[in-house]
């Protein structure tokens, strides 16, 4: 089999359903229509936020769904199928992690962003632990940290790159006081990839422990958490199916089946006791323990999908898939003078950064070029801070004074003005093609050619033409009321 290059299609799968064929996504070019009246495929480059649904995931969700019933304590025949096949769905994203099969464990949660919270609530923290995080982070791996230990942003480079010695430094400096270093394993704004067993090894020798934001990770590059024993094995990892394109609700959190038996349980209720008396309670062992309340059960299934069918394309192949076509997209980019991306913008070096390209056309305000790219090119992009708030006043050099004005306009309800980028971030499903429309689409907007009149909303920041809405009432498929 042929393997992709930046011109062809989507790498295909090996052995099952989608035998030498691409892995068919679910609306991946579904058409769109455009402002002139055109319908055009659209080409969807948002897949940082979240991704389509692999087919083959979808019909796994429908087969199962005739079986659906609650797990665990249930008699019925397909009870006792669901709770063997969820088990089993587990152990299956550990084992996509690299977890160690005797020592880790796998916790389905909602999201990411639950994981990370659920994580923060287990450390037991006391006034003097230090959480280090870094200036690249999402929201969700810095908020949930932040009341619970002294929490320190790492700096980064000039050129916004991640500087594993200012780790060391700090964590020398802090004298054993960090208990956890909380790292984004790939960063949503410039793409770049953390060294994370260097970074495992690094904290390690401070006596702290590594949580790795795989959000976005994940999707993109083989995870080995790897054995407790090396000292660059990940201790915690947590992810998000919507991003795998399995998006129906699901995350996991992998790490030691030991340290969550020892945390209180996240949630308190049903499902997470062995016994319950008036005044007293004795709490399950893990998993359990860590799982009160009916699970998203069909999403655990789809997660376990969507891996068995990454397994079978191979993480590798995916990665090759989209370092071609990030060369690609930032060969083009570079070609357009106007456009300035953030952080590392060379084509030519792409080991340590994945296809989330977020970047700037002139002085033109980030959320007219999404606007345009959508309403006129049928490009689904993303435009903003991307939950990473400080990193972008980091990078586009956001002074204290503005970030007051702002701050005051923003809660006047008034987002005119909140500094941002453009965002197009490359999944499996895109082709060489579509990154040729997207150039053609920026360098139009970067020659100022564009037919709309826009108009901002002041509440939102949001451009859209002026006397134009997408009519969604002929769309199939919506709940609608009456
Ligand atoms: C790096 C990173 N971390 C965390 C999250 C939060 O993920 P979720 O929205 O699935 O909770 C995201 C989502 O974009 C992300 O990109």
């Amino acid at each position: 089999m042929r393997f992709p290059d930046c011109s062809a299609s989507p790498p295909p799968a090996e052995g099952g359903a989608a035998a030498g064929s691409p892995p068919a996504i679910l609306g991946a070019r579904r058409e769109v229509p455009l402002l002139d009246g055109r319908r055009v495929p659209q080409v969807f480059l948002d897949n940082a936020a979240s991704t389509k649904p692999l087919a083959e995931v979808h019909a796994a969700v429908a087969e199962f769904a005739a079986r659906y019933s609650n797990i665990h304590r249930g008699t019925g025949h397909d009870s006792l199928f669901c709770t063997e096949r969820y088990e089993e769905a587990r152990r299956i994203v550990a084992r996509f992690v690299g977890a160690d099969p005797e020592r880790d464990v796998a916790l389905p949660v909602r999201n990411t962003t639950e994981g990370l919270n659920l994580l923060a609530t287990t450390f037991g923290f006391g006034p003097d632990d230090v959480v280090l995080s870094s200036l690249l982070e999402h929201h969700s791996n810095d908020l949930p940290w932040r009341g619970r230990a002294r929490v320190e942003h790492i700096t980064l480079r000039a050129d916004a790159t991640f500087d594993v010695d200012r780790l060391e430094r700090r964590l020398r400096e802090h004298g054993g006081r960090v208990r956890i270093v909380a790292l984004t394993g790939a960063s949503n704004v410039t793409g770049e990839v953390l060294p994370i067993h260097e970074i495992a090894r690094r904290a390690h020798g401070h006596g702290a422990r590594l949580v790795v934001d795989a959000a976005q990770l994940a999707p993109h590059r083989a995870i080995r958490m790897g054995p407790h024993d090396d000292p660059g094995h990940l201790d915690y990892v947590v992810f998000s199916a919507h991003k795998m394109n399995a998006p129906y609700g699901e995350g996991a959190i992998v790490g030691p089946r030991a340290h969550f038996s020892e945390a209180a349980p996240y949630l308190q209720g049903g499902g997470a006791v062995y016994a319950v008396g008036l005044d007293h309670v004795i709490w399950a062992d893990t998993p359990e323990r860590q799982e009160a309340g009916t699970p998203n059960i069909l999403g655990l299934f789809a997660l376990a999908a969507a891996i068995r069918v990454y397994e079978r394309i191979g993480l590798e192949r995916i990665a090759e898939h989209e370092r071609a076509l990030t060369r690609r997209l930032l060969r083009g980019m570079a070609a357009t003078p106007e456009v300035a991306v953030l952080g590392r913008d060379d084509p030519e070096d792409l080991e340590h950064r994945l296809g989330v390209v977020s970047f700037a056309v002139g002085d033109l305000y980030h959320q007219l070029v999404a606007a345009v790219l959508s309403y006129e090119h049928g490009i689904a992009v993303r435009a903003g801070c991307f939950c990473a708030h400080p990193l972008i006043k980091h990078l586009l050099r956001v002074t204290p004074e503005s970030e007051r004005d702002l701050e005051q306009r923003i809660q006047a309800r008034d987002r005119r003005f909140v500094p941002g980028a453009v965002r197009v971030s490359i999944g499996l499903h895109n082709t060489g093609e579509e990154i040729d429309r997207f150039l053609f689409a920026l360098r139009e907007i970067a020659a100022r050619r564009w037919r709309g009149r826009y108009e901002q909303d002041v509440a939102t920041g949001e451009y859209r033409p002026a006397g134009f809405r997408f009519d969604f009432a002929g769309e199939p498929g919506f709940p609608r009321e009456g």
